[in-house]
């Protein structure tokens, strides 16, 4: 019988780390870290994964279910602890015709679908069978305690009695388990919280299962830092830096040029193409795509955003849910915010910000603009400190403005509004009517020279 279910103990509020946000939903290169341990599930379990939530179950449940749709949750009310947090799934796993679980806690981001398949192999025909690290420093992990070479259970860091078992081994407890439903069934209703923490511990399980000729097995993972758990900002770090290692290694193994790569901090759930050209200090997160002869200059967050090949994202800008079509030129110091779209070959220069806005084949805005709720055609200029006017205190317009046309600086344009292909618009117009196609707008006072000035003095 095969393992048929994955559950991810996620209830935690983890204290160690000093923050309102639940602890799996704390990042690590920008993904929240149970989004990890479910990517390393997947293969195996698709379909059949479900999270015990309760520290900020509702937020939880909303990240998981953006990436991981078809994920069951139970709500665990109070954290009592990892047995009482099985405990509270074990109804809708039975219900569901589960036999065997894979449980596993939500904090260990470095998992990966390999480390699981070497666990799977190792179960043999065990009815609850755990996986094992060796730290040299056994810190707050529970401890494989084995006498004379015979498992004989896992004790918790706090409850380590050293004159009853003497100095540990370093064998630690990874929080990876296989268990069978009956084996939970019979066994969980007997793990009492009379410990250091005054938790129900699911470690506890081990040793009840050892004492009623259950067969229990440690499975050695060796010093496999994939299954470090984080329960501190340091362990955090350290995880983060463990994986934007391997995460570069893989990308320049792969033909991805990176400049100062241990400043560059890339997603593994990002795409990066070899020949991609990415300079540090810089981010890429998300489902970010970095196509091949892309750049990526210095200082650089880019998020959700795909950069087509020969587009140059230049130093200091801000990408999030943006679209570069190839060859288009971005920054330095360009924001764009959802929607942005840029077309071939065209141009957003310092300090111009787009949301919502599409931008033709070669157009440009190239210095200190905002456009927002816009579609700006093929060819287009728009002038230095040109603004769309998109929002009146409760509602967005649009603004499209066509092939091109010619926006003199500072012109604002208050939508909806139209403005024709191959228009032109004078400097400092401020447009509140269409402006047809071919056609001179200007929209401003006349100025007027009042003669030689006033001695002021
Ligand atoms: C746990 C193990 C320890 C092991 C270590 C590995 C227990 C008692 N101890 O310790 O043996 O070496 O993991 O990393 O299990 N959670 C709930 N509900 C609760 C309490 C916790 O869902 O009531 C979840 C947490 O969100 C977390 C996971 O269970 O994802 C583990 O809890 P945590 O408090 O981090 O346990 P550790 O002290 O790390
Ligand atoms: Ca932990």
């Amino acid at each position: 019988m095969g393992i048929q279910a994955a559950c991810v103990l996620a209830a935690g509020k983890g204290t160690r780390m000093h923050s309102a946000k639940p602890k799996v939903l704390q990042t690590v290169l920008g993904e929240p870290m149970v989004r990890y341990v479910l990517r390393a599930l997947e293969d195996q379990f698709a379909g059949n994964i479900w999270l015990v939530t309760g520290h900020g179950a509702e937020e939880v449940q909303e990240c998981v279910l953006s990436f991981a749709p078809d994920a069951h949750f139970v709500l665990q009310k109070e954290q009592l602890g990892t047995g009482h947090a099985l405990a509270c799934a074990l109804p809708d796993l039975k219900a569901a015709g589960v036999e065997r679980v894979l449980v596993i806690n939500g904090d260990i981001p470095l998992i990966e679908s390999r480390v699981l398949a070497d666990f799977a192999q190792g179960l043999g025909d065990s009815d609850l069978a755990f996986a094992t690290i060796t730290l040299p420093d056994p810190g707050a992990y529970g401890r494989i305690v084995r006498v004379d070479g015979v498992l004989h259970g896992i004790v918790e860091a706090k409850d380590y009695d050293l004159a009853k078992y003497g100095p540990p081994s370093g064998e630690v407890n990874a929080g990876l388990y296989s268990i069978s439903l009956a084996l939970c069934e019979e066994l969980l209703p007997l793990v009492d919280n009379a410990n250091k923490s005054g938790e129900y511990y699911i470690t506890d399980l081990v040793g009840l299962a050892i004492e009623r000729g259950y067969r229990v097995k440690g499975i050695v993972c060796g010093n496999n830092t994939a299954l470090l758990g984080v329960n501190s900002p340091l362990e955090l770090a350290q995880a983060e830096a463990m994986l934007q290692k391997s995460v570069n290694h893989a990308l320049l193994a792969s033909g991805v040029l990176l400049h100062a790569p241990e400043s560059v901090r890339i997603s593994p759930f990002a795409a990066v193409e070899p020949g991609a050209d990415i300079t540090g200090p810089c981010e890429i997160t998300g489902r970010s795509r970095v196509c091949q002869d892309a750049r990526v200059m210095c200082n650089c967050v880019v998020r959700d955003s795909t950069i087509e090949s020969r587009a140059e994202i230049r130093p200091f800008s801000h990408l999030e849910s943006a679209l570069v079509h190839s060859e288009a030129l971005v920054g330095p110091y360009a924001r764009l915010r959802p929607g942005a779209e840029l077309g071939c070959r065209s141009h957003v220069g310092n300090f111009v910000e787009l949301k919502k806005t599409r931008l033709g084949e070669g157009a440009k805005a190239n210095h200190l603009t905002y456009l927002g709720d816009a579609t700006v055609g093929a060819g287009t200029n728009i002038g230095a400190g040109t603004i769309t006017c998109n929002y009146d205190g409760k509602h967005k317009f649009q603004t499209h403005i066509g092939e091109n046309a010619f926006i003199g600086s500072n012109t604002a344009m208050v939508a909806p509004v139209r403005v024709g292909d191959n228009a032109l618009i004078g400097a400092g117009s401020i447009i509140t009517r269409d402006v047809p196609d071919n056609e001179l707008a200007i929209a401003r006072a006349r100025q007027k020279n009042l003669g030689p000035r006033r001695n002021l003095g």
